[in-house]
């Protein structure tokens, strides 16, 4: 049933659907107008999320969002217990959603972290996998004495010493010579990027990242202010030309990319692209930063090195994270690179948390290790989940288009119809969580695509994609968001 107000709401809010872009942006943006025509005035109270979504019809990820994106640019206000309330007109912000600062996409990530609803939809939309056996294994007999041999108040802002010649020892193999002095140990390769985007940035500068690429570092880019430059991806990686194009007409602050199966796509750079790239970053001496978060991720033969490899210049840095091959709740990550930019970081991250959990990295030292043994499982297991995903997909949705990753997390699929935004918000209404790929895209590009993670156990597979067959044929049906609008409103 839907109360009083929120039905007053949807008068008011009128046909939000017919704005362009995803959901939660169509929604942000009427709610923007009805407050700058004082259809909603100062101290006006929103619905709760979840009354506000049954009321439209929506996922409560949507309103979490739009929601959100109020609040960051000062049109709304909320507070824990109280609600969420039209803030006063000068507190709020003039730009319009999406010309102001994008609504955080780790809120749609935070909100299913946060699902504690009965039945919980599966999970396709996590990179994650859960923990490494070695991880327990090596839990289990940790003694905690092993601790008396770190500084005795347990700070150590860089790192703790052990893990960090482990890690240094790690890009020594990849044929990356490394000190431990050129490492700092980060809470996941996270917190990593957002120390870079806190020294490098300023509000104004440009970033250029890949598009589609991560949400999560579009969200520390843009906490910090920054503009950002989409680069397409294709089948080697980054676009090399237009790279070399926008090095040479923004003059970015900073280059962000991922090499080696790029998230989403899974892309993997040759090693021509490689040296081309790390020429350009000599060339222009502009920071680019590797994340290799996934590149141990591989279901068959050894990529290429890190871009740091083919780097004269020392202006490459590499970030990786224990989070993909490990377990994600260790919150091990680092950053490679010159000692001095270590040292600067360090001084953020002191900023930040005063260092990375010891016992986390105690644990990390006793398990890298046996880095061989678990990437060889992790991939195993993961080829087979990705060769049942396509086999189902290929049954049940043949029309859908992608192609074969050689490792990471993530399908990165093209679908025939309709908007990304849409279909998400109805395979969630049918029980699976998959992310939209214009969440993955600084421009709001790839409307047409989804990103599917095959991290899901290979029993929930069949029923998975099950639900998905069933929520596409409802989105075709449906006949895409216009019409969905309609039913909204009933
Ligand atoms: C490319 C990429 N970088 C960084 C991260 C964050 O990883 P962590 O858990 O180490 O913070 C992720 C997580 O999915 C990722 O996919």
């Amino acid at each position: 049933m839907i109360g009083s107000s929120e039905r007053r709401l949807l008068q008011i809010l009128g046909d939000w659907m017919g704005h362009d872009g995803p959901l939660y942006s169509r929604l942000t943006q009427a709610f923007v107008t009805a407050i700058e025509n004082a259809d909603l005035p100062t101290g006006t109270r929103l619905p709760a999320e979840r009354a506000m979504a049954q009321a439209l019809g929506v996922s409560r990820a949507t309103v979490t969002q739009a929601y959100e994106a109020l609040r960051d640019a000062g049109w709304v206000q909320s507070r824990q217990g109280s609600g969420t309330w039209v803030g006063s007109a000068s507190q709020a912000g003039r730009s319009v959603v999406p010309a102001g600062p994008r609504p955080l996409s780790s809120g749609t990530f935070f909100t299913r972290l946060m699902d504690s609803s009965p039945r919980p939809p599966i999970n396709m939309s996590m990179a994650a996998l859960p923990g490494a056996d070695e991880i327990f294994a090596e839990g289990n007999s940790i003694d905690l004495s092993d601790l008396l041999g770190v500084p005795s108040h347990g700070y150590a802002p860089l790192g703790y010493q052990p893990l960090r010649q482990e890690i240094a020892r790690s890009y020594v193999r990849a044929e990356v010579p490394t000190l431990p002095e050129e490492v700092l140990v980060t809470t996941g390769a996270q917190q990593a990027i957002s120390l870079l985007a806190g020294h490098y940035l300023q509000r104004g500068d440009t970033v250029v990242v890949e598009s589609p690429t991560y949400s999560g570092a579009i969200d520390a880019f843009s906490r910090a202010g920054a503009r950002l430059i989409p680069v397409p991806v294709g089948n080697d990686g980054i676009r090399l030309d237009v790279l070399a194009e926008a090095l040479a007409s923004a003059k970015p602050r900073l280059v962000y990319l991922m090499p080696t199966f790029q998230n989403p796509t899974g892309a993997v750079m040759s090693e021509e692209a490689r040296r081309q790239v790390a020429r350009l970053a000599d060339q222009s001496q502009v920071p680019f930063v590797e994340d290799n978060t996934l590149a141990d991720l591989s279901f068959g033969s050894h990529p290429p090195p890190p871009l740091a490899h083919y780097s004269r210049g020392g202006t490459i840095i590499s970030v990786g994270s224990m989070s993909k091959l490990y377990w994600a709740g260790i919150r091990i990550g680092w950053v490679r690179g010159p000692e001095s930019l270590i040292t600067r970081l360090g001084q953020h991250k002191v900023a930040a948390d005063l260092g990375s959990s010891m016992v986390s990295q105690v644990l990390a030292c006793r398990i890298l290790p046996n880095h061989e043994q678990v990437q060889a499982r992790q991939a195993k297991m993961l080829r087979t989940r990705l060769d049942l995903l396509e086999t189902l997909l290929r049954e049940r949705i043949p029309e859908w288009r992608w192609q074969r990753p050689e490792g990471g997390l993530s399908l990165w699929v093209r679908i025939t119809s309709g908007d990304a935004h849409a279909f998400a918000d109805q395979a969630l209404r049918h029980g699976v969580a998959i992310t939209p790929g214009s969440d993955l895209a600084p421009d709001d590009a790839f409307h047409d695509h989804i990103r599917l993670n095959y991290v899901v156990d290979e029993s929930l597979l069949e029923a998975a994609v099950e639900r998905l067959a069933a929520a596409w044929q409802a989105h075709r049906a449906a006949g895409g968001p216009q019409r969905e609008a309609v039913e909204v409103k009933v």
